[in-house]
């Protein structure tokens, strides 16, 4: 949670209604992808200079392999151009990089430069770009799983010390807070196999707006939106306001 309970500390988002918006403009759908690389840069200026530290984009899911190759081949270019025209401009304004998900599958190209954007920005601290590419909550959760087990097998852990923190430990997510707030553009309400174990608490705001058409005034609708939430976490309203006034 941020100092500021106004102000999300983590923002994630599903970047909805490319390809809907391409449709819109008689464009094709790569269009659409591409327009929303400028959502993106506007959303992260917008963000950072709202107050927020920690942005999560989900970018390329598990199942986007089963879309048209065309387009997946698409998407992956806009990837590598997008890291290559604007890592020297966040590592200047003190943002780090960070993916999460399974890279093994992208082209050594896409591999390497994700690994050179992560390392070019490792120092920043100012605010925190992470993008999930090839990512899938279940996956997630599985090879956390995996992992705890080898631990367990190599006898490095026992079960019995296997709690909701220390399995959170394993997450891809496992040096970042959950999400505080979770934006889906395009009118669809659903979570789409993101963050699930993360979102156990965030709080959801859904829009109607395209992503491309997703700009500075939406972002602040949301965030203020955000700023009436009652977050109770399991507690009752008295028991919120007692813990403030203590
Ligand atoms: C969903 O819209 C969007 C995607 C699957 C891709 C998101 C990618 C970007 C915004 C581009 C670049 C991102 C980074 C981080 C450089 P959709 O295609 O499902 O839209 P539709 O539902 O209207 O068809």
């Amino acid at each position: 949670m941020s100092k500021n309970p106004s102000i999300p500390h983590h923002v994630a988002i599903v970047m909805d209604g490319n390809g809907r918006w391409a449709n819109k403009h008689f464009l094709p759908r790569a269009a659409g992808h591409k327009e929303g690389v400028k959502a993106v840069r506007n959303t992260i200026e917008t963000c950072a200079k709202a107050g927020v530290k920690v942005l999560t984009l989900f970018a390329f899911s598990s199942e986007n392999w089963n879309r048209p190759k065309s387009e997946v081949v698409s998407l992956m270019n806009l990837f590598v151009s997008s890291l290559e025209k604007e890592v020297n401009k966040l590592n200047e304004n003190g943002v780090r990089l960070k993916f999460i998900g399974d890279r093994t599958r992208f082209s050594q190209k896409l591999q390497d430069k994700i690994e050179e954007s992560e390392n070019v920005t490792a120092n920043n601290d100012k605010f925190l770009l992470n993008i999930a590419a090839n990512y899938g909550g279940r996956w997630d959760i599985v090879q956390a799983c995996k992992s705890i087990c080898r631990k367990v097998q190599d006898q490095q852990l026992k079960m019995e010390d296997i709690s909701e923190q220390e399995f959170s430990n394993y997450l891809s997510t496992s040096t970042i807070p959950d999400p505080d707030l979770f934006i889906r553009t395009a009118g669809e309400q659903r979570i789409s196999n993101f963050l699930i174990w993360q979102m156990a608490y965030t709080e959801f705001y859904y829009t109607d707006v395209f992503w491309p058409e997703f700009d500075e005034k939406q972002l602040h609708i949301a965030l203020e939106q955000f700023s009436q939430r009652k977050r109770k976490f399991g507690l009752t309203q008295e028991q919120i306001e007692a813990n403030s006034n203590a």
